[in-house]
């Protein structure tokens, strides 16, 4: 029997970019593995500079977490008492979402060639995954904040790559209000401009 909703089994993509939103609190439910692979396979559909496909991931779940999570908070904590609470933003927030997600995405930059156009490719395999999660009914959050301690968190996963981002995905614990639930986005007009 399908672990999904009826209502996600296909999503047309519209909706999709319209009703995707961030999700920061999740269920205490698994996730199937098979609906992770889903999720990066639909990355691996992105275009990427010079085909490099420069996007590398690890999966996270269980003690695997529970380690770098407790990681990057003691890094964090070491920071704040460096630099004061109110540097800080919302790094903390980030590190209990990471922690109360079931499970964090690691994504990496495997691209050796130096170019810029390098981390717009995993940029793009990030979009696709928020995309793709939102259509299996799970949710998403793209987690820029790691970037605050960011060499103790390459140091502790130890690979030859350079981390993008971590994605924190699980099953919503709440249905965001609206399609931009308090995040209004700029008009057209406003970001755009058409020259002849
Ligand atoms: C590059 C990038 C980094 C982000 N980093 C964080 C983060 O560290 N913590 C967080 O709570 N949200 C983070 N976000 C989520 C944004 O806050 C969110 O996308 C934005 O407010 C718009 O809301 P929406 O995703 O619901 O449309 C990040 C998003 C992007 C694209």
């Amino acid at each position: 029997m399908s672990c999904l909703p009826q209502h996600v089994i296909y999503m047309d993509l519209d909706e999709a970019l319209r009703k995707r939103r961030s999700i920061r609190s999740y269920l205490h439910k698994e996730v199937p593995e098979k609906l992770v692979r889903q999720v990066l396979e639909a990355a691996t559909f992105a275009p990427s500079a010079k085909n490099g496909q420069q996007w590398r991931f690890t999966v996270l779940t269980g003690t695997a977490k529970k380690d770098l999570t407790n990681r990057f908070r003691h890094e964090l904590e070491v920071l704040c008492k460096k630099i004061g609470e109110e540097e800080m933003g919302s790094t903390f927030v980030s590190c209990s979402i990471m922690e109360e997600a079931p499970v964090v995405i690691m994504v990496w930059n495997a691209g050796d060639m130096g170019w810029e156009t390098e981390k717009h490719s995993v940029a793009a395999a990030i979009q696709n995954m928020l995309l793709k999660a939102h259509s299996l009914g799970l949710g998403t959050l793209w987690i820029g904040d790691i970037f605050a301690t960011i060499e103790a968190l390459e140091q502790h996963l130890n690979k030859p790559w350079k981390l993008i981002s971590a994605v924190a995905l699980g099953w919503p614990d709440y249905i965001p209000n609206g399609p931009w639930d308090g995040r209004p986005r700029k008009s057209v007009d406003e970001v755009a401009e058409f020259l002849c």
